[in-house]
């Protein structure tokens, strides 16, 4: 892949100078739905899947990009006097929008670069390609004006801070520090209301995870992404009238049950409720992870789902039909919808001997139900933003 990616770099730039390499993972979020804007725990892992990237610094301010999965856009051409987001730039913006951050931060970038990305994470389906682009340029510009102040979970908030200033999308914290701090082998427990966290081995020896893409491109910008926050924000401050809270993930249910009816809207009731829920099912997953309870496990990932069709309500047809197909299927330890929802991916944990008759059921399940084709992943975790 690098050679190849090396290659196609000279032949768009030319050779020479110090070209250097990069890989940044896509996540999968195996719990812990719409909890990272809550102050709650999200339980997500990295993946071999990505996004690779090959540079070199320029001597002038240009800032010259191409991604070899969208060959006909060519060469998208800016310049770092001009960093003003433009539709028509696509992956780009999100590209402009990490180096826009860094300045708006204080740093110098003063001079532009050639870049070629190319990446086999699937756009538009919830496995994070945005926040992985973001994050190799982050971990680029550190290693380019060797920001030694910056350590992995500061580019993780400047990423962040792109995505929400420069890009208007409100996402949380989860994804960009997922793929700036993951790890081959293990999921990463974080606690995002003070950025603490875990790695918890992932040892799968009997079961495969398999992302499942609905085909449904789930556009997070365009999506009722933000209204849920806004729900969530209106039932904390309805809360605050009667508690201390300063995030809804402070509540354990008990408590919740206790003092809803501070809540005026009953939609904001249940959006609350997925909040409270789901956290305390992060909290639950992770302990059985530990103790390699993955029946428990699964149980769990299946009841993050309905809470997210029923109380939160980002499920939709095409999600709801591949989970219903896989709890069909006795072979499936667990199901969920993952990521932003409204389209996009389900996760599901299969045992080994049950993986081809997985994709084959779900996948025509599926197909009978929506009139098209799903795509299936058998995934494995990777590390998180690295030079290779
Ligand atoms: C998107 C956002 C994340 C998170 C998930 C839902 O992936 O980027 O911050 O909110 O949705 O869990």
């Amino acid at each position: 892949m690098k050679e190849k990616l090396l290659k196609k770099f000279a032949e768009l730039f030319g050779e020479g100078g110090d070209i250097l390499s990069y890989f940044s993972p896509g996540r999968v979020n195996l719990i812990g739905g719409h909890t990272d804007y809550n102050g709650g725990h999200v339980f997500p892992c990295t993946l071999t899947l990505g996004t690779y990237a090959v540079v070199r610094k320029r001597r002038d301010q240009k800032l010259r990009f191409f991604s070899q999965n969208m060959e006909q856009i060519g060469i998208l051409e800016s310049d770092l006097s001009d960093l003003i987001f433009n539709p028509a730039d696509g992956f780009g913006n999100y590209l402009k929008g990490v180096i826009w951050s860094f300045i708006q931060k204080g740093y110098s970038i003063p001079y532009g670069m050639d870049l070629m990305v190319a990446g086999d994470i699937p756009s538009g389906a919830g496995l994070s390609s945005s926040a992985s682009l973001e994050m190799v340029m982050c971990l680029i510009l550190k290693e380019m004006y060797d920001f030694s102040d910056l350590s992995l979970s500061d580019l993780a908030l400047i990423a962040q801070s792109a995505e929400n200033m420069y890009c208007h999308i409100h996402c949380g914290i989860m994804d960009p520090f997922t793929i700036a701090m993951g790890k081959k082998g293990h999921a990463l427990f974080l606690d995002t209301s003070n950025l603490s966290y875990e790695y918890i081995p992932l040892h799968l020896e009997h079961e495969k995870l398999i992302i499942a893409y609905s085909n449904k491109k789930r556009c997070i910008a365009n999506s009722k992404y933000n209204e849920r926050r806004r729900e969530c924000e209106t039932a904390l401050y309805d809360l605050q009238k009667l508690t201390t809270i300063s995030s809804l993930s402070e509540l354990t249910m008990d408590a919740f049950e206790m003092v809803k009816s501070a809540i005026s809207d009953p939609i904001c009731v249940k959006r609350a409720r997925h909040a409270v829920s789901e956290n305390q099912r992060t909290i639950q997953a992770a302990r059985a992870l530990k103790e390699n309870d993955l029946i428990l496990f699964g149980k769990l990932m299946n009841q993050s789902h309905i809470s997210l069709r029923d109380d939160y309500e980002v499920t939709g047809k095409e999600l709801d039909t591949l989970v219903q197909a896989a709890w069909e299927h006795q072979g499936v330890l667990g199901a969920r919808m993952t990521g932003a929802g409204f389209g996009g991916c389900t996760v599901n944990l299969v045992k080994n001997e049950s993986v081809d008759s997985f994709i084959e059921q779900v996948g025509e399940k599926y197909q009978n139900t929506i009139g098209y084709p799903a795509d299936f992943y058998v995934v494995k975790t990777g590390s998180g933003v690295c030079r290779c």
